[in-house]
């Protein structure tokens, strides 16, 4: 594993996916184990399947456990049923709250039917605030630089909002539904604010379809365009790279 120091930034560049799932995993274990009651900020997605695989082995194996802890996760589809297989309510509990121990009372996910989506965020960023706040937020990022469903634009958008999903998202998620106009065309995600709020974010992404993103959010300009820009001003990130997504990065460091 190589690692990379850049400022407030940790890249550790692992060889695979089933390494960087594993690392994944040791850092919000480490947390675990030393914070009961931890705030976990939860991501969806193929990129973090395979850290939740390996939290639910060591959850199995009594390493970990999750009775104590709260997770919020980054946004869900607007609109959308927690019954839709493709909802990410229904990804959190296939792939993580179903096979660990956790109260399911301390699971926290926008709702994806709520009438009024402004009081539906509001009251979200109220329940993060009023935890103490995320301890470390896992993160994944999106071809078009994209963190929660905070899309390429103008600003940087502070709290939890109804967003308009762009083109590229759109297209980046319609292989898991079964045709391009199957894909929600809205969402509700955390705001760039709520993700900052965190204490340390812990960024995954593999393969070479990441590799501009990365390398523009590290070492870019910090613009509302890259919206993972912004977290060159977090004071505490860990980015977890596969080589193939690290690889423009390594190219431009070398220069
Ligand atoms: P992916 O999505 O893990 O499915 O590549 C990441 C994201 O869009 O944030």
């Amino acid at each position: 594993m190589k690692t990379i120091n850049l400022n407030n930034v940790t890249v550790f560049v692992v060889k695979d996916y089933k390494a960087l799932s594993e690392k994944g995993a040791s850092i919000i274990a480490a947390l675990l184990m030393t914070k009961k009651d931890a705030v976990l900020g939860l991501a969806t997605g193929s990129t973090p399947q395979g850290v939740y695989e390996e939290l639910v082995r060591m959850n199995k194996s009594g390493e970990i456990t999750f009775k104590g802890v709260h997770t919020y996760n980054l946004d869900e589809y607007y609109p959308i049923d927690k019954s839709n297989a493709q909802s990410y309510d229904y990804f959190m509990k296939e792939n993580l709250f179903n096979h660990i121990d956790i109260d399911m009372a301390n699971t926290h996910i926008p709702n994806g039917m709520a009438e009024n989506s402004t009081k539906e965020s509001s009251s979200y960023d109220q329940k993060v605030r009023s935890i103490g706040g995320v301890d470390i937020q896992l993160l994944g990022i999106g071809s078009n630089g994209h963190i929660g469903f905070n899309e390429p634009g103008d600003v940087f958008e502070p709290m939890t909002h109804r967003v308009q999903l762009d083109e590229r998202t759109i297209k980046d998620n319609a292989r898991f539904f079964g045709s391009i106009e199957e894909v929600p065309t809205e969402a509700i995600t955390m705001g760039i604010g709520t993700i900052m709020s965190a204490k340390v974010l812990l960024l995954l992404a593999n393969g070479e379809k990441k590799a501009t993103a990365i390398k523009e959010m590290l070492l870019g300009k910090v613009k509302p365009r890259m919206q993972a820009s912004i977290l060159q001003f977090h004071k505490n990130v860990i980015v977890v790279v596969d080589e193939s997504a690290a690889s423009e990065l390594i190219a431009e460091l070398k220069e």
